[in-house]
């Protein structure tokens, strides 16, 4: 059976570009076509500078977030990273098979590197290796689809290059994973600067929808929306990216095409408006979801409990198999 595995982390409230880039199909698809093990990815949380109470909150949160968008802890298994150890213990090897020079070509690592920099902080080597861990939390499964948006494309790459390097190397341990990507909303882009990601870790949420957010709030953001100049709804992202972001978003929600979309909007306001109603209407279940889940903090911790047990039994003995391969004398 086809196993899927695919994270988040906790550095931030999940967004509307998490939820369409890659929840809604762990939720609405992947979980009932495979064997599939959903994460909610805490250790890299720890890569840039972080609050421990905030990265703990936002670990349960979420968690009970991914549950309100449907995943069902009877169908998929749904744990949080850290309690399972056998990640850490892969990355080492994945550590030993990767090298410096293909994980500072990853666009993130020079992205975040820099604004850490800027930031007078120093970078924190495991913002260098994240990649790693990233890749192990994949491998330890012998994971064959990793849905995500496409900022993730890159480490899912090198993922499978050394899933491939230590197969060779080593006799075959690992299955070869590939990304998967939603036809629409694989890249949301920020409401105030469409040329950017909507990433949950920017300073300034004004361009950003959460998941919790009400739904004034995500009328407003969406009202607010940066468009591009001049009045025709096109559907052309390096010319008018903002209306494209819109187009996408309105396609993502309703389930239409974003081109399709193009011909049936005279003006710019009139979209914005069809496109803050979806997306409030696409959240409103959700967020209700999620109060009725946060009340009962003890159901989401036993889930968490029961997928990590789960998440253990699938991933040892993989992992074991790696100590071997590599050389390590089994404990007795
Ligand atoms: P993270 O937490 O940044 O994002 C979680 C998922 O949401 C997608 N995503 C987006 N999709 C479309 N538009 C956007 N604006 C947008 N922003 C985020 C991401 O592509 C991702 O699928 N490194 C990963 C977490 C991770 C992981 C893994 C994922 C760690 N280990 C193993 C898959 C498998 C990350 O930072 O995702």
């Amino acid at each position: 059976m086809t196993r899927i595995f695919s994270g988040v982390k906790p550095t931030g409230h999940l967004t509307l570009g998490n939820y369409l880039g890659a929840v809604r199909r762990w939720a609405e698809v992947d979980q009932y076509r495979a064997e599939a093990l959903f994460s909610v990815v805490d250790l890299h949380a720890l890569t840039v500078e972080h609050d421990p109470g905030r990265v703990r909150r936002l670990s349960r949160q979420a968690a009970t977030l991914l549950l309100a968008t449907g995943l069902d802890p009877e169908v998929c298994t749904l744990f949080v990273q850290s309690h399972v150890d056998e990640h850490a213990r892969l990355s080492y090897l994945l550590e030993c098979t990767a090298t410096d020079g293909e994980l500072r070509r990853m666009i993130q690592y020079r992205e975040k590197s820099v604004s850490a920099r800027a930031a007078g902080e120093g970078v924190r080597l495991s913002l260098l290796t994240y990649p790693v861990l990233m890749a192990a939390d994949i491998l330890a499964y012998g994971t064959d689809e990793v849905p995500v948006g496409e900022d993730q494309t890159q480490h899912v790459e090198l993922t499978r290059d050394l899933a491939v390097r230590f197969n060779q190397r080593y006799g075959h341990t690992f299955t070869v994973p590939r990304a998967t990507r939603p036809e629409v909303g694989a890249r949301v882009m920020d409401l105030q600067d469409p040329t950017s990601k909507m990433g949950k870790s920017h300073a300034n949420g004004a361009g950003i929808v959460y998941l919790l957010d009400d739904a004034e709030t995500v009328r407003r953001k969406v009202m607010r929306a940066v468009t591009d100049s001049g009045q025709d709804v096109e559907y052309d992202r390096d010319v008018k990216p903002g209306i494209a972001n819109l187009l996408d978003l309105m396609a993502a929600a309703t389930g239409g095409n974003p081109e399709e979309l193009a011909g049936v909007y005279q003006s710019y306001g009139a979209l914005k408006k069809d496109t803050a109603d979806a997306v409030v209407e696409l959240l409103r279940p959700l967020r209700e979801r999620h109060a009725e889940l946060a009340a009962d903090p003890g159901h989401v911790d036993q889930v968490l409990r029961d997928g990590a047990e789960r998440a253990r039994g699938m991933a040892r003995p993989l992992v074991d198999r790696a100590y071997r391969a590599i050389g390590l004398l089994p404990a007795g």
